[in-house]
């Protein structure tokens, strides 16, 4: 089936993620689609049930398309270890919840580390689902993914989440040491949004 087109200009970013939305409002800006966040709409946040990317990301495109009554999209991401057979994955930012609701991601990047450290595969990824949601249920989903190493101690104040920990195949930055541009250039969520332009605005 032909993919569905994104003719609207302006859509609902599913996200209460502050750099989740800063880095997807940039890369639909480069196409000319303006965002209005969830967060911003008032709109709640949905539990997310699924055990796959693609599936917490079609939950939170959907239930903001929903109640908006306007095209929205959601990101789904996570960071994998190998040697964590994929851990924490889905489960990323839950990782780094605390009992009071706050996140703590120097904590969660240092959990990854106190379980990882005895095996000398320090391979991991970064996935990113980004899906589109019409108000009529309709969907389109798409996966990126950017591999790489996993180092300790995190470098870098730049980005966000777990980036302080992660440099890119070929790379000796940390995502968290990277200009944003370049990040962009190879992102797990550049690479999922390539894939939804060229099917959806292209
Ligand atoms: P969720 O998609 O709301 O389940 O949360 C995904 C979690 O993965 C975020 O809270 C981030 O910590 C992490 N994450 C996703 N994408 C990135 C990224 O580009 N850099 C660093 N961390 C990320």
């Amino acid at each position: 089936m032909t993919p569905r087109r994104l003719v609207e200009r302006r859509i609902v970013l599913a996200t209460h993620n502050k750099g989740k939305a800063r880095e997807n409002a940039a890369l639909l800006a480069t196409r000319g689609v303006d965002v209005v966040t969830a967060g911003e709409l008032g709109l709640p946040e949905p539990a997310e049930t699924e055990t796959t990317f693609i599936g917490n990301a079609t939950i939170k495109a959907l239930a903001a398309a929903r109640a908006a009554g306007q095209v929205a999209m959601a990101d789904d991401s996570g960071f994998s270890v190998r040697a964590l057979d994929g851990a924490p994955g889905v489960y990323t930012a839950d990782w780094a919840q605390q009992p009071d609701g706050s996140r703590d991601y120097a904590q969660a990047m240092a959990k990854v580390e106190r379980l990882a450290r005895h095996d000398r595969d320090r391979a991991a990824w970064f996935s990113c689902a980004l899906v589109l949601a019409w108000p009529d249920g309709h969907v389109e989903g798409f996966l990126g993914e950017a591999h790489g190493t996993w180092v300790w101690p995190p470098r870098g104040d730049r980005g966000f989440g777990y980036d302080p920990m992660f440099v890119p195949a070929g790379g000796t930055q940390t995502f968290g040491e990277m200009e944003p541009a370049a990040k962009h250039a190879i992102s797990h969520r550049a690479a999922a949004f390539a894939k939804l332009a060229s099917a959806c605005l292209d």
